[in-house]
């Protein structure tokens, strides 16, 4: 892994690994150790997953031994920044992914995990719902509750969690998790809104693969433009923003290629 590089205008800091092995297994490692100074300090830890694939792979190596063993579980509340509106049992199920690679396998007991409620009446009622559920277990019923980690990937359109380009989940400033109906999936979504990803202890975005080298270096180094580039729109204060990629997706960014 480099040395943290820092990104100019208060886009974070990056950290370019070798390869999607390497970097599956520096973001469970973050997950393990984030979980652990939480627990240490609070006697409990609030993290947030993503759903894709990278994450997939995180969750197939956080359910191994030697990262599983050093998890708090029982002392760890898990929630999804996003969510498709399917049940749990579909293969495009954000918590499902996660409950199938990962979370069967583990001691997390099940009243610690917060999958977003897909079989209530419709997307706006799960999205309160959400809402109301994070309040209940972070103990927050005003303010932002701060999550100790977040993790988000980004689509190679450069969306992050559920907030895609040009959608009207980017200009919430209230609500803390929103239905956003994606045009161009036709579909309903779930998302956590900039509001609670601002908060977070920490961000940590996980990206990989040439796919997305060339959005990448737009949302790092381009014009500010978020409404486009939604992933660029995060911003954390504060706590840190961390883009952990790999080599691959660090192609394109004058950046990354200055250090070698
Ligand atoms: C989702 C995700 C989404 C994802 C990115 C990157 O439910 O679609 O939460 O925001 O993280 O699309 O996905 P990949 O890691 O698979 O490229």
């Amino acid at each position: 892994m480099t040395e943290p590089i820092e990104l100019p205008d208060g886009r974070g800091r990056m950290l370019v690994v070798a390869d999607g092995e390497a970097l599956a297994a520096a973001a469970a490692e973050r997950f393990v150790v984030a979980a652990t100074a939480a627990v240490a300090s609070r006697g409990r830890a609030l993290i947030a997953l993503s759903g894709g694939s990278t994450p997939k792979r995180m969750g197939e190596l956080l359910a191994q031994p030697e990262f599983a063993g050093r998890v708090p579980w029982t002392e760890t509340d898990l929630f999804w920044g996003d969510e498709r509106w399917v049940p749990l049992a579909s293969a495009e199920s954000n918590a499902g992914e996660a409950m199938r690679a990962l979370l069967d396998k583990v001691p997390a007991p099940p009243a610690r995990l917060h999958p977003v409620a897909t079989d209530l009446a419709s997307p706006v009622r799960a999205a309160a719902a959400y809402e109301a559920e994070l309040r209940r277990v972070a103990g927050t019923a005003e303010g932002v509750p701060v999550f100790d980690l977040i993790l988000l990937g980004m689509g190679d359109d450069g969306h992050t969690a559920s907030l895609f380009p040009g959608t009207a989940a980017l200009h919430e400033r209230d609500r803390l998790v929103v239905e956003n109906f994606v045009p161009k999936l036709g579909a309903d979504r779930i998302t956590f809104t900039y509001p609670l990803l601002a908060v977070a202890g920490e961000v940590l975005f996980v990206v990989g693969g040439a796919g997305k080298a060339d959005t990448l270096a737009r949302v790092l180094e381009g014009p500010p433009d978020p409404e486009a580039l939604p992933a660029q729109g995060v911003r954390v204060e504060p706590g840190t923003l961390t883009w952990l990629v790999d080599r691959a997706a660090a192609g394109s960014l004058r950046s990354a290629g200055e250090r070698g």
